[in-house]
């Protein structure tokens, strides 16, 4: 008899994006002429720069001689990428990360979600809440989580973000083995400071414990104060993996492609207490399960460095961040209380009512799809998440909806 993992068995029915496309997907089934306006996801809608689709043609067009032909790639990702990465993220910041502790990947979703199978299963791991569902759901497969219960997974660790502590977590009083935090936030926006996160590294290397942290949209930080790598935090290296990807930099949520860090001095522990090269196991773990990222797509990627393609991905990120600065101030002139959209494409807006009737509420009303806080976790409830993904003149329609309902 073939039998499942039981641990599958706990998790919601279905994953958050894919209920709300379900529900959009009825509302538009029994609506046909409502002109929905996506503002859920955060999926990107505009255009791949010229420079960065000239990289990708150029990359398709060499798969097409044999002299150029490549097959299969290196499993860690080209070193013409990675190095482009070390020098473009990193150095450029001060912060020296050696190319060969950066894996080219197809996503920082898998990549965050994979991470989990390096360490024992009775890891003690802590969440932010809200949370990014993944960070959740993958252990909760993995069986690191009891039973569903009030809005939350026993045995997890939650850390309470809310406007209390402006959104970020001090570290627990408690000792917990894993942390994942995410900054700029999803789903709040909210950014850490220099001192929130040197507390997280303090903590990390009190515990021996591991930051996994991901910095997804770090290209949208523009306060200079504001770090947009745990490693611009001295010793991070030696506590802490980053996750980062291209989808909101550069447009690549439809092309793939992300890179994770795992620095060489950054050690897990065997039940002896011997530490282990967490690098040398995500190598073991890349190689085996997975066979890199197409030759042309990490031509497209490497673009991204290149003098034109920085400008025009700048450019593409501030046309988001300007409907971000748009949406936050509609919502706070309708008299919400609103935290991100000024280093991040999420705005979280305070609604202090039912988060899947608000969401409800402002697709039948105005036929805007919102994320609903409750979501993310039961911090979330009393919240809604609107995305600043999408052309500019939907936001400004959107907006003017809005402003008729609320
Ligand atoms: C989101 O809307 O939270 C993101 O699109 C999720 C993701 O990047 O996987």
């Amino acid at each position: 008899m073939v039998r499942i993992n039981e641990h599958y068995l706990k998790l919601q029915s279905s994953y958050l994006f894919s209920t709300i496309g379900r529900k959009v997907q009825e509302y538009q089934t029994s609506h046909p002429d409502a002109s929905i306006i996506r503002l859920g996801i955060g999926d990107v809608t505009r255009a791949l720069p010229a420079t960065i689709i000239e990289a990708y043609q150029a990359g398709v067009a060499e798969m097409g001689h044999d002299a150029t032909f490549r097959g299969y790639g290196p499993e860690q990702g080209y070193e013409f990428l990675r190095s482009a990465i070390a020098a473009g993220d990193y150095r450029s910041r001060g912060v020296q990360i050696s190319a060969e502790d950066i894996f080219i990947s197809d996503g920082a979703k898998c990549d965050t979600g994979n991470i989990q199978e390096l360490f024992a299963a009775d890891s003690i791991i802590a969440v932010p809440d809200p949370v990014y569902p993944v960070y959740v759901d993958t252990n909760v497969m993995a069986g690191r989580a009891g039973s569903f219960a009030d809005g939350r997974y026993k045995g997890l660790t939650y850390l309470d973000s809310t406007s209390a502590n402006g959104y970020v977590p001090a570290p627990p009083e408690t000792k917990v083995d894993i942390v994942y935090l995410c900054f700029p936030n999803n789903p709040t926006g909210a950014t850490a400071t220099r001192d929130q996160l040197a507390a997280w590294v303090e903590y990390a290397k009190k515990h021996r414990a591991l930051i996994l942290f991901d910095a997804a949209y770090e290209a949208y930080i523009r306060d200079p104060e504001v770090p947009h790598s745990i490693y611009e935090i001295p010793g991070a290296k030696e506590v802490a993996i980053e996750f980062r990807s291209f989808s909101k930099t550069a447009g690549f949520t439809g092309v793939r492609c992300a890179f994770t860090v795992v620095p060489q001095e950054c050690m897990a522990y065997d039940e002896t207490g011997s530490p282990h090269s967490l690098r040398t196991l995500w190598n073991r773990r890349q190689t085996t399960k997975f066979n890199g990222v197409s030759y042309p797509v990490q031509r497209a990627a490497a673009a991204v460095y290149s003098a034109t393609g920085a400008v025009e991905v700048r450019e593409l990120v501030d046309y988001y961040l300007e409907n971000a600065r748009l949406i936050r101030t509609a919502v706070e002139a309708a008299g919400y209380h609103c935290e991100g959209g000024l280093n991040s494409p999420y705005i979280w807006v305070e609604t202090g009512t039912d988060s899947w009737a608000f969401f409800d509420r402002l697709l039948s009303e105005a036929q805007v799809v919102c994320t609903p806080g409750a979501g993310f976790g039961l911090c979330g409830e009393g919240h809604i998440r609107i995305s600043a993904f999408n052309h500019r003149e939907k936001v400004v329609e959107a907006l003017e909806r809005l402003s008729r309902i609320l």
